[in-house]
């Protein structure tokens, strides 16, 4: 990599927090030496990509640049270099954590209304499908920072199964069918995407090859020049072209200007368990840690099934419902953090729960719901021999993002747009609302959900996340629960799932996961509970045992993805 042509402009918001600052009791176990190496990932292929690096001597975060390629070729329906998300990054060596903010932002001629009609409604699939829903990506400057700044390897090194699978193609599976049929209609009206993602226009058969040339050229030109080959030069001015032809309103002076962020993630203690986990503008980290605050006041462990699911769908409720008054881009809105977890604000909270009943959301005082999330994003956990550590949550929103490839690079664009309100209090595609703190404005950054997490305890740590749109926080709080009941990676990840976020205000759950009793037991404190058609989540989990250095690794049976431990 030429670090002369490097021109990442790093902001450096809040930096490096040494764990030390969150000690954790004194009998903590010391950590081993070396311990296993381990991947999961969404995708068999980016796990093995991962690993090859792993055994080339690379350290996990040259592990996660390869992971994060491959997955961009290989599940273009869930993340991609023409996205955005976050990383959380634990350096063994130094014991400091970081939150790499690779996130999307609007581009400069954003504004509030841009998504709404000459009598200001909403237009139906405008932040949503094309190049107008596309913000500016992030995920090229993270690959390139992460190589710059963390990893043992060259870029070139790390991107060179990416390229290779780009090249030669991947086979089209079940999964890849179900969400290309889901976006059929807005991928036909793209050339560019139907002809790299569809087989003659329509859903490809199984075992048909996609083949990304011009997506392997692209990747290659990143390897060479760094930042500069993807937001300036021929690369930078095909894309703002192609998105200005088709009613977008890139400038090259957005790709110019784009900044990686290093952030300091989330952190805070739950019964004795450290947590480090997203910062905002990802709403994750904020929100689970106001949810278990309040169920620090409870003794979990020993209440009824549906007791302890109403408690903590009771603060699920609060904590979306401040989600959605008070969270949004903290470079451009002031969010109240030190409140939202102050002492005073959880004991208001936990007081104004009734153990014997439901709280309508209708009495909270009332304020707009949380903005929209995709239904796809991507996931993956790594840890190396060091004990490095990666927590990586990806996305371009919607499946296949905006289903807009910008011609003759390969580059499939984002539709994150759609994560901020497209007019806040009026219900967004997802038949949601949002608050003004989540409003467009040039330049900033959409709420997220995306809630990659570290879990540590005395003798055991967890890497964990996953995709889910407004439902990663809630699924990402029943594995941190799980972990703290000792479950296996493979228990937490295969868990039923339950969801509620303020409003709609109702116990959504996956089918067959509840039975009947319980539901009527719910059903009698005054919830709505409504059981899914489907499943959700893509859970993938790594726990490190620090005694034995013995790793525990399980990607969700719900996705086609796949983990691996190093045991030599
Ligand atoms: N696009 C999903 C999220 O950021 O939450």
């Amino acid at each position: 990599m030429n670090k002369s042509v490097h021109k990442i402009l790093l902001s450096v918001v809040l930096l490096f927090v040494s764990t030390s600052a969150f000690p954790l009791p004194a009998e903590d176990a010391p950590a081993v030496n070396e311990i296993q190496a381990a991947i999961a990932s969404a995708h068999p292929l980016a796990t093995a990509a991962g690993i090859e690096i792993l055994k080339q001597g690379g350290n996990a975060f040259d592990a996660a640049i390869a992971v994060t390629a491959t997955l961009a070729v290989v599940e273009p329906y869930s993340s991609g270099i023409g996205g955005g998300g976050f990383y959380l990054l634990h350096e063994q060596g130094k014991n400091r954590d970081i939150m790499i903010d690779a996130r999307e932002q609007a581009p400069g001629r954003a504004d509030r209304d841009m998504y709404l009609d000459k009598d200001g409604n909403v237009i139906p699939g405008l932040s949503m499908d094309g190049a107008l829903s596309a913000a500016i990506p992030g995920i090229p400057a993270a690959l390139v920072h992460l190589a710059e700044n963390y990893g043992a390897l060259t870029l070139s090194q790390s991107l060179a199964s990416a390229i290779k699978h780009a090249r030669e193609g991947f086979a089209v599976d079940e999964y890849y069918q179900r969400m290309a049929g889901f976006r059929l209609v807005a991928l036909q009206k793209n050339q560019a995407a139907s002809d790299l993602f569809l087989q003659k226009g329509e859903v490809p058969e199984l075992g048909y090859k996609i083949i990304q040339n011009d997506l392997a050229d692209t990747l290659e030109r990143i390897a060479e020049f760094g930042f500069s080959g993807f937001y300036e030069n021929e690369l930078a001015w095909k894309m703002v072209r192609d998105v200005r032809h088709n009613n977008g309103i890139w400038t090259i002076k957005d790709l110019a200007t784009y900044e990686l962020k290093e952030r300091s993630p989330q952190r805070f203690i739950y019964k004795g368990m450290r947590l480090t986990t997203a910062a905002l503008p990802s709403s994750g980290g904020l929100v689970i840690a106001e949810i278990l605050q309040i169920l620090g006041e409870y003794d979990l462990e020993k209440m009824s099934k549906s007791q302890r699911i109403h408690h903590i769908v009771e603060a699920m409720r609060r904590a979306y419902r401040d989600r959605a008054e008070y969270m949004g881009d903290p470079d451009f809105v002031d969010v109240p953090i030190d409140f939202l977890v102050s002492e005073l604000h959880v004991k208001l909270l936990t007081k104004s729960i009734n153990r014997r009943a439901a709280t309508p959301s209708s009495s909270l005082k009332a304020v707009a719901q949380p903005d929209g999330n995709g239904t796809d994003t991507t996931h993956f956990s790594i840890v190396d021999k060091k004990g490095n550590r990666v927590s990586a949550t990806l996305s371009i929103n919607y499946p296949f993002g905006s289903c807009f490839v910008a011609k003759g690079t390969g580059v499939l664009l984002n539709d994150e747009m759609d994560d901020f309100s497209a007019k806040p209090g009026v219900p967004n595609a997802y038949g949601l609302v949002g608050s003004h703190a989540n409003a467009i404005e040039p330049g900033k950054r959409m709420l997220s959900s995306m809630t990659p997490t570290m879990v540590e305890t005395r003798n055991r740590i967890a890497v964990l996340g996953t995709p889910g749109g407004s439902r990663i926080i809630t699924m990402v709080l029943l594995g941190i629960l799980d972990f703290y009941d000792k479950k296996s990676a493979d228990e937490i990840v295969n868990a039923g799932r339950y969801h509620h976020q303020y409003l709609p205000d109702e116990i959504s759950y996956e089918a067959g996961r509840f039975d009947d009793d319980l539901v009527a037991e719910l059903e009698e404190l005054g919830h709505t509970v409504k059981q899914l058609g489907y499943e959700y989540g893509n859970m993938q989990v790594i726990i490190i045992n620090k005694n034995t250095g013995e790793v525990d690794a399980a990607s969700d049976e719900r996705g086609v993805g796949s983990s691996q431990v190093i045991t030599e």
